[in-house]
């Protein structure tokens, strides 16, 4: 049972947000397209925080223990054209410390029951395809496997796949 609570970011959170990013781009098994080098500074990460609590078309929900960020979720609709209008996309990570229990699952709980409140019909989401963690994460949740975008990520010279994943929601 997660003892965590989730919560929409703030921009007070930016800097512990900072924190935990640099922590899950420094793990040795990658799962992000992002290098530690090009972690955002905590003024840019407070713009960005500002972005998401100022839209009604995206949220970013963090799971805090104590003074610490733990767990971060973000998800944001691709287009703002009608036609697209009900399709979002997802991005999220628990600190390794954190980790199998309940957090991931507590704050895509989250995330999907606010896509369905404002009428998002399409989660979808890009998994490295050897992350089975997470990867097992999104199936126990409903989303389904719809294809593999072939060496879309280069992790210093090597490239690597991802995986399309998504959850119908009605
Ligand atoms: C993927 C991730 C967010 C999961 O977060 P988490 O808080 O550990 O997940 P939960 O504890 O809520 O797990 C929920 C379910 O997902 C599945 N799952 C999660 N981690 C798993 C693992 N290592 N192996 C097998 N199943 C796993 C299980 O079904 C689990 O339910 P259970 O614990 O009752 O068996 C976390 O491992 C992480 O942040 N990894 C690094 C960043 C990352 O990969 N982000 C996603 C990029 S697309």
């Amino acid at each position: 049972v997660a003892v965590v609570n989730v919560r929409r970011a703030t921009p007070a959170d930016a800097a512990s947000l900072v924190e935990h990013i640099r922590a899950i781009v420094s793990e040795p098994v990658r799962t992000t397209p992002l290098d530690p080098d090009e972690v955002m500074d905590v003024a840019t990460e407070r713009a960005r925080v500002e972005q998401f609590a100022s839209s009604s078309r995206a949220i970013m929900l963090v799971a805090q223990d104590g003074g610490q960020i733990v767990g971060e979720l973000t998800i944001r609709c691709i287009s703002p054209r009608r036609t697209l209008q009900h399709v979002a996309s997802l991005g999220m990570s628990v600190r390794a410390s954190h980790r199998r229990r309940g957090i991931g699952r507590a704050l895509l709980e989250h995330g999907i029951e606010w896509c369905r409140s404002i009428g998002i019909t399409r989660l979808e989401l890009y998994v490295f395809a050897d992350n089975a963690p997470a990867i097992a994460l999104y199936e126990a949740l409903g989303f389904q496997h719809e294809g593999r975008r072939r060496q879309v990520v280069k992790l210093g010279e090597t490239y690597i796949d991802d995986l399309v994943m998504a959850r119908l929601l009605d």
